[in-house]
């Protein structure tokens, strides 16, 4: 009977703080929305000159002829897929121009637990390969990407308030609080970034980005199976709500036209610096580093990381 009431008592506590300290108050939304608010603005990183991880050279595509709707007769884009991509580790498709006998892919559609769906709406097939939505890139073939068409990903936006020892939140130069979001060092470029990461097969985005956020910002990887399971218990909490932010195309340095990096970014936001304080930050798989850093208009971040941050920051009215 004690018991129950002491049960009950703290249920009730507990429900009274998470309404009142705002620690990601906003619901989770898993629902298909295309952009909220945002349209991928010309790529440029998928057309940097150099292809990452390579030495390819793309051919150089200026910024009037990306659109395939536009006339670019010259038009010879390198073909390229990594001998790792053709070497077939399980995330891979088929090499479908030169394996004639492989099963058809389901583009635009499921193939079994594969999601090969975009995020922009339907794309286009052209010479049996899909097309890149966001127009020409100077590259062919899939590059580093093992998936033809989209490659899904995930990615945790996870903030705080930037404040003094005292709990007083610290003003930008503009006036306005200062954010700060989980970043974390990649391992294959040192650029700063989110510490998102690619959906598994038959996964749920809401289930990748706090596996990802596990895996590169809390080392979860090297943990004891009694240390996983008290990290999955803290999770449940600060993983239980949070408002997606973006859904669409990625401007990643990886993409080629056959071949693209698409994403679902969720902020996580911690308002009185309750849920993340718990949580010590150590850096694993794919990251070298990790930190809070203050968000900013002026950052260098991975691919189109920057525009999900100012998204973030509009959101809060936070300094930018
Ligand atoms: C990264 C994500 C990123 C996506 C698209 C993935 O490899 O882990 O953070 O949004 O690529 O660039």
């Amino acid at each position: 009977m004690i018991v129950t009431v002491w049960l009950s008592l703290e249920y009730l506590q507990c429900l009274f703080r998470r309404k009142n300290r705002g620690c990601m108050g906003n619901k989770a939304t898993a629902v298909a929305r295309f952009s909220p608010g945002m349209k991928p603005k010309c790529h440029v990183k998928a057309r940097c000159e150099i292809y990452p991880r390579s030495q390819i050279k793309r051919f150089p595509v200026p910024d009037d002829k990306v659109p395939w709707t536009t006339n670019f007769p010259e038009y010879k884009p390198v073909d390229y897929t990594a001998d790792s991509i053709l070497k077939r580790p399980v995330y891979a498709d088929p090499d479908i121009r030169t394996e004639k006998d492989s099963p058809p892919l389901t583009f635009n559609g499921c193939d079994g637990k594969i999601n090969r769906v975009s995020h922009m709406g339907k794309y286009e097939i052209v010479d049996g390969v899909p097309r890149n939505p966001q127009g020409r890139t100077g590259l062919k073939g899939r590059g580093q990407l093992g998936r033809w068409g989209p490659n899904h990903a995930a990615d945790p936006v996870v903030t705080r308030w930037k404040m003094d020892e005292s709990g007083k939140t610290l003003n930008g130069s503009d006036g306005r609080p200062v954010l700060q979001f989980v970043s974390v060092q990649r391992r294959d470029n040192h650029q700063w970034a989110i510490p998102g990461g690619m959906v598994d097969a038959g996964e749920v985005v809401t289930a990748t980005v706090r596996r990802e956020f596990g895996e590169e910002a809390l080392n979860s990887m090297e943990m004891s199976p009694e240390e996983k399971k008290r990290l999955e218990k803290e999770l449940d909490q600060l993983f239980s709500t949070g408002r997606e932010i973006y859904r669409g195309y990625v401007d990643d340095p990886r993409n080629t036209d056959n071949a693209w990096m698409e994403t679902v970014a969720f902020n996580f936001h911690d308002e009185d610096n309750s849920c993340f304080g718990k949580i010590k930050l150590c850096a694993g798989d794919d990251a070298m580093n990790v930190q809070w850093m203050d968000l900013s208009g002026s950052l260098d971040l991975y691919a189109s990381h920057i525009d999900f941050l100012a998204e973030v920051a509009k959101n809060h009215n936070a300094s930018w």
